[in-house]
């Protein structure tokens, strides 16, 4: 299902009132949660939006998407920074309920393994928020990995390294590797909301449009998923047919 706005705040709003009316049926839900550009209203709009209403946000669990292989959480480009900064800080959400990926773990692979068991341990996503890279990657799934992955470390491709790049003071500073959950654990959320603004989303969002799954772009992987709501503001909706 897509839903189409004017303005990239009227996106954030409605995606927050998603999450929000998430939290408010299921106090105890399991988030699955993203970074990025896109994201930083949607969290400024939902912060807001639960603060006004009595909503107790203290019994949620959150997985965040991935995190960059060895950057500390205290490094200031770190997921787990971003996360603190616009959303767990804010809503004084306990450390021990709010996950990342641990891109600093000694064992890698272990680590992964865990990061999937643990979201299945709980009984699974109830929702997945997510964006999209102009590559098509969701998470940090680039382009031809396998749907049928869980949590892994993976090389970032060069598009992606550039389009972070802006994040960073010298954008060779960008890490080269991330842990991300894989397709297969994004699959088996229950419900997956995907958000996209800004005119340079407006080509991968047509090329999704009209794609198959195919492994060639990650993001179509969601096709195969029953209940995927497709959240964009205008301009990233300007190629889709009329
Ligand atoms: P962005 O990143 O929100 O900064 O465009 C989205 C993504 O790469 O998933």
């Amino acid at each position: 299902m897509y839903k189409i706005f004017d303005t990239q705040d009227e996106v954030s709003r409605y995606t927050a009132e998603r999450l929000a009316a998430r939290i408010e049926a299921k106090p105890d839900a399991v988030l699955g949660l993203a970074t990025g550009g896109t994201m930083e209203p949607v969290y400024a709009r939902l912060v807001e939006r639960l603060q006004q209403g009595p909503v107790d946000a203290s019994r949620l669990t959150t997985f965040n998407l991935d995190e960059y292989v060895g950057l500390a959480p205290t490094h200031t480009q770190s997921y787990r920074h971003f996360m603190g900064q616009h959303l767990f800080d804010r809503l004084g959400l306990p450390g021990e309920k709010v996950h990342l990926p641990d891109g600093m773990a000694e064992d890698r692979d272990a680590a992964c393994r865990a990061y999937s068991e643990s979201i299945r341990a709980l009984g699974g996503l109830d929702l997945q928020l997510l964006g999209i890279g102009t590559n098509g990657h969701i998470g940090f799934n680039e382009p031809h990995t396998r749907f049928s992955r869980r949590t892994h470390v993976t090389p970032l491709s060069a598009q992606t390294r550039r389009d972070n790049g802006r994040f960073f003071r010298d954008p060779s500073e960008v890490p080269t590797h991330a842990m991300t959950l894989g397709i297969r654990d994004i699959l088996e959320a229950r419900e997956i909301v995907l958000v996209a603004t800004g005119a340079k989303k407006a080509r991968i969002m047509a090329e999704l449009y009209h794609s198959d799954p195919d492994e060639a772009l990650p993001a179509s992987a969601l096709k195969q998923h029953p209940n995927v709501t497709i959240v964009l503001d205008r301009e990233a909706a300007a190629l889709l047919p009329g």
